[in-house]
């Protein structure tokens, strides 16, 4: 190990003093986005849901179709990964990237064509769903978690909020044969479909001896995902790059009140690189507390002036059954614990949660200031932290300083690539 990171001791001293540390500072927006003008970003620019009734409500969705694409080398990217980022063990490609890529984007590849990853992982909201919770699968079926960011996927050890799968490439096939998301009978019949299908056939041959198989189909969406790194963040250019000025007082702040409030000790981060994740698996109280919130009494929405009605609408089946960790390991005290979510690129990932039910990063910061203590067998770390609005606003600022420089441009990389969907009188371009 080198020696230690002058901001690492700084770090470790904390706990001893966290109020002496915060500098006092005026009031302040949030840091500038990493990618440039944050108001030009492409990423994460999603309806706030609002404000709807008020007459001059402008939403703040971005029209992105009209945003032309730009091919990013992705190749280079992996092989070179940013700022804060270790390197990885064996980059992907270029050639498996691109065919990799195209397959992402590809309606055609669930059982009614119309359904491809890259719609629950939308590229413009940080290929999650900012939108929906829960994301809604083939047919408008239900699917009970929240779809989780893909940035920086393969470095993570342990895969979905459950961590039932560990390797990218096995993974796939999970989303692909589920009857509520690509709704594939099976593997075979996911073979057959991208075989018929003009073009992929040829392209697997020219790229392994085997061509099109499990395992080479695997692969390939697989290196699309490895290559899909998001950092060189503000917090990473000040604690990793030693540019004193690269983060707002704020956000400075709010990195040692996340230090001292014990965040780090699940959402780690070394003196070499961060990942935000110790990719192990916690009980937060988080399951509880949304089972809580549901059984209160129902809210009542207005459908004409004066005229309101208990909201009674839900997809979501009655029981949705999520005891986290347990479904895999069968252990009991697994119950309700789910993996650490990378905290990279966060102000970009919500609604937060395996079940999506932290809205915003506020509700997030509140839920471990006080929402935490609804649930008595949560982890013992966890105590409620009764933030001050100065230290919730440090937290939140430095959470917002967590945003990579290439959010964009991955963005605008995925937009380059036409989308496969079928072709003939149904659709007219
Ligand atoms: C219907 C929406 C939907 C579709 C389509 C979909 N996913 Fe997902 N994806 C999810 C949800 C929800 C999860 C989390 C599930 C869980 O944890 O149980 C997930 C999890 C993942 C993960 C794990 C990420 C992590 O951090 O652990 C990867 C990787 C992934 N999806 C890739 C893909 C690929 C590749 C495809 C296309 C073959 C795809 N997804 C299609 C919704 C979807
Ligand atoms: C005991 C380990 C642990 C500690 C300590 C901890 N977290 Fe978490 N954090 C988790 C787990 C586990 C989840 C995911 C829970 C889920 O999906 O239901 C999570 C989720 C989050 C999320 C939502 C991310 C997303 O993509 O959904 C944020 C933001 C977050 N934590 C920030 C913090 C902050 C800030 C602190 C300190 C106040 C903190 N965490 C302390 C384990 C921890």
């Amino acid at each position: 190990m080198t020696s230690a990171h002058p901001f690492l001791s700084l770090a470790g001293r904390l706990g001893l003093c966290l109020a002496a540390l915060m500098t006092t500072h005026p009031g302040h927006g949030a840091p500038p986005g990493a990618s440039g003008d944050p108001d030009r970003s492409t990423v994460g620019r999603t309806d706030p849901r609002q404000g709807y009734e008020r007459s001059g409500f402008r939403t703040r969705s971005l029209r992105v179709a009209t945003e032309p694409g730009q091919r990013l080398d992705l190749a280079a990217l992996a092989a070179d990964p940013p700022l804060g980022l270790p390197t990885l063990e064996d980059p992907p490609r270029a050639a498996e990237i691109d065919l990799g890529r195209q397959l992402f984007y590809d309606r055609r590849l669930s059982a009614n064509e119309t359904l491809s990853c890259g719609m629950c992982h939308v590229p413009e909201q940080a290929f999650s769903q900012n939108e929906l919770a829960t994301p809604v699968g083939i047919e408008g079926r239900f699917v009970r978690r929240n779809a989780p960011s893909l940035y920086n996927v393969a470095y993570r050890r342990s895969l979905f909020h459950d961590g039932r799968e560990s390797s990218l490439a096995e993974q796939v096939f999970s989303p692909l044969t589920a009857a509520n998301e690509m709704g594939n009978p099976d593997r075979q019949a996911v073979l057959d479909r991208i075989a018929a299908l003009p073009g992929y056939t040829g392209s697997f041959g020219a790229l392994f001896p085997e061509g099109l198989t499990e395992r080479t189909l695997g692969r390939v969406l697989a290196a699309y995902q490895q290559a899909l790194l998001a950092a060189d963040s503000p917090f990473d250019r000040w604690f990793y790059g030693g540019e004193t000025g690269a983060m707002t007082a704020a956000a400075r702040d709010g990195f040692f009140v996340f230090a001292a409030s014990g965040c780090s000790s699940c959402h780690t981060f070394t003196n070499t690189h961060a990942h935000f994740t110790d990719d192990a698996f916690h009980r937060t109280g988080v399951e509880v507390a949304s089972r809580k919130r549901e059984a209160r009494p129902q809210a009542r929405i207005q459908i004409a002036p004066g005229v309101s009605v208990p909201l009674a609408v839900s997809i979501a089946p009655p029981d949705r059954h999520d005891f986290g960790r347990e479904e895999v390991t069968g252990d009991p005290s697994d119950r309700y614990r789910y993996r650490t979510p990378s905290l990279r690129n966060v102000a970009l990932t919500g609604p937060y949660m395996h079940d999506g039910s932290q809205r915003t990063l506020t509700d997030v910061i509140e839920f471990y200031s006080e929402g935490v203590r609804e649930d008595p067998d949560r982890d013992p770390r966890l105590t409620p932290l009764n933030l001050d609005p100065v230290q919730t606003e440090a937290l939140h600022a430095f959470l917002e300083s967590l945003t990579g420089a290439g959010v964009d441009a991955l963005a605008r990389d995925a937009r380059s690539v036409p989308i496969g969907e079928r072709t003939g009188e149904e659709r007219t371009p």
